[in-house]
């Protein structure tokens, strides 16, 4: 048996996509690696919207704030697709905690990586304007998911308009509204609900001309 099945025999968990894993405010004492599939990690909003804040694919980890300060968890996380994930409970964080100096800075990077997203999304959400809060958030999909090759750039997530609206925290109407417009300006297409981004360049120019007109007027 390989040393990874050995592991998942130990401490792995299956789930099926849109499975609950746990929710903001439950009491959390074990943190998870993903070893496959895919894992949304979701905050709910005041008036009902839920806010993606970050997609999670295989060799992440995430639910290890409860564990490392000891309060509820700080958001939801839930199976995008059948995902197998690896349970480390605290007393296993700790040990590896205490003698593996490599695992301690995988954490700090991943956490430092995490506040610069955060940073990011903080400086996104202050955009006044709906349509270039969307391609903007769009533009952060493509460089945190995206690789650009030549049919165009393939996602390593399953995109959207849903998904684009929880990203956005704006509600799913307003969202497809501004999907259109997009696409009449020929930034993305639509692939079914899938939203397909064919040129870099055309988004970036197009946010550059939002924010022109932000700033000048129309
Ligand atoms: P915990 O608070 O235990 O449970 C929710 C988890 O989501 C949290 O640990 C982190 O692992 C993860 N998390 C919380 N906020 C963010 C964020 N802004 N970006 C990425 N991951 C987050």
């Amino acid at each position: 048996m390989s040393t990874e099945q050995e592991i998942f025999e130990k401490c792995g968990r299956t789930y099926n996509t849109n499975d609950i894993i746990f929710r903001e405010g439950d009491m959390g004492n074990e943190m998870f690696i993903i070893q496959s599939g895919k894992v949304k990690i979701t905050k709910q909003l005041k008036d009902g919207v839920e806010k993606t804040l970050v997609i999670l694919g295989p060799g992440d980890f995430f639910g290890e704030m409860a564990v490392i300060d000891k309060d509820v968890r700080s958001a939801n996380a839930v199976a995008m697709e059948a995902s197998r994930l690896i349970a480390l409970d605290e007393e296993v964080f700790e040990m590896h905690m205490q003698t593996n100096p490599k695992i301690v800075k995988k954490i700090l990077k991943n956490l430092t990586s995490r506040l610069r997203d955060a940073n990011q999304q903080i400086a996104n959400l202050m955009i006044k304007d709906t349509n270039r809060l969307v391609a903007n958030t769009i533009l952060l999909v493509v460089h945190k998911h995206g690789e650009e090759g030549p049919g165009g750039i393939t996602l390593d997530i399953p995109f959207t308009v849903s998904e684009l609206s929880k990203m956005c925290g704006l509600d799913m109407k307003k969202t497809q509204e501004i999907v259109e417009k997009l696409v009449k300006a020929k930034v993305v297409t639509l692939s079914g609900e899938t939203i397909v981004v064919t040129s870099l360049d055309s988004l970036e120019k197009f946010i550059k001309f939002l924010e022109m007109k932000e700033q000048f007027g129309e």
